[in-house]
């Protein structure tokens, strides 16, 4: 495993990490979450992501009751979760100061911890104003309850707010963003977010690397019965995941993956762990067998020399003008 700097923080993550979004509590059960999460451990992920909204907590207390059993040792892992959608009352969604703190007093409940390495915004709250939620989250990282704050889905121009806001008020700035990432998404990261890396040092770990499964082909011929898309309730997914020309990309970059000799998820992975500003890639799998393959990503990052990166590029012809931080660049 690689171990990137998360932005211009002390705090070191693994280039690959692993996430509970969709499929822990909801699609698959602690036993297979812990199967999982044991192989990526086992591949040196540090970095397990969750969310109070993921799962309406189960998500957390499945990953918390995994950590317990396993006994891993706690200064060994990074983990995190996410504040805002808590639930259906008026204070327990959002970003004002009783939510954030409230919220993440109860995350840190149900996954039985002390504190958590990381804490988001998971998304913008305009109800809000940006000075309360940077109070709210320097009181958490100063009374223990987090060691760092970070952002998810914001504008670059809210994360610059929040950082001025931070430093006039001698408060703690957000030190990462979580946004998406990945080869048919990639505007925020690679162009919005480019001054910020320098400006604030700003770090990123980025979500869906596998555009939710489509990057793998598994979609080319229609939807697996036992995957995310077949999912009730993610019927929301399939407008976003299943266009024609997106379809039509993935089996090219299928072609590229085959001459590369490696599977077309793990073509996908190695993509985004080339840009060097992303600090990790948060990685989410239903199957033990996927984590095993998406883990071996790392071993094709240096298999992509720079005819196979313009030859992918020429496929999603999707390149903002601006790509700052590639390798060789
Ligand atoms: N901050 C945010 O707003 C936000 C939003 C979304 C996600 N996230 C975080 O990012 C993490 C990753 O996101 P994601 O789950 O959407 O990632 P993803 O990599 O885009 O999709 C993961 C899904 O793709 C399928 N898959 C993965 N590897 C595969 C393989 N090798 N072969 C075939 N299918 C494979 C699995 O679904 P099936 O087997 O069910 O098809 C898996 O659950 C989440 O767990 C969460 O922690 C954050």
């Amino acid at each position: 495993m690689e171990y990137r700097s998360l932005g211009s923080s002390g705090l070191k993550v693994s280039a690959l990490s692993f996430g509970s979004w969709v499929t822990f509590g909801d699609q698959v059960d602690v036993d297979r979450a812990a199967e999982c999460m044991q192989i990526a451990y086992d591949h040196g992920v540090n970095f397990f992501d969750n969310a109070e909204a993921y799962a309406g907590g189960q998500s957390e207390r499945m990953m918390g009751t995994i950590i317990q059993e396993k006994g891993w040792t706690r200064s060994d892992l990074v983990v995190s979760t996410k504040i805002f959608w808590g639930g259906d009352g008026p204070n327990d969604r959002g970003l004002s100061r009783k939510h954030v703190v409230e919220g993440t007093k109860a995350a840190l409940e149900r996954l039985q911890m002390d504190y958590v390495d990381l804490v988001y915004c998971h998304r913008p709250d305009r109800q809000t104003p940006i000075e309360e939620t940077v109070r709210a989250m320097s009181f958490l990282i100063e009374n223990g309850y987090a060691f760092y704050w970070g952002t998810s889905e914001w504008s670059a121009d809210a994360i610059r707010h929040a950082h001025e806001v931070a430093r006039r008020e001698h408060l703690v700035p957000p030190t990462m963003e979580q946004p998406q990432y990945n080869m048919l998404h990639r505007e925020r990261v690679e162009r919005e977010y480019a001054p910020l890396y320098d400006d604030i040092g700003l770090g990123t770990t980025t979500w869906s690397p596998l555009a939710s499964g489509l990057l793998t082909g598994k979609y080319n011929d229609g939807i697996p019965d036992d995957s995310r898309l077949a999912m009730e309730n993610y019927e929301w997914l399939q407008d976003q995941v299943l266009r024609e020309e997106q379809l039509a990309t993935v089996r090219e970059l299928s072609t590229v993956a085959d001459d590369l000799g490696c599977s077309t998820a793990q073509l996908a992975l190695a993509w985004c762990l080339l840009n060097e500003d992303v600090s990790t890639v948060i990685t989410g799998a239903s199957k033990p067998s996927q984590v095993e393959e998406n883990m071996q990503a790392l071993d094709v990052v240096d298999r992509i020399d720079d005819a196979t990166e313009a030859r992918i590029e020429s496929i999603l012809d999707n390149e903002p003008a601006a790509r700052p931080n590639f390798r060789d660049q």
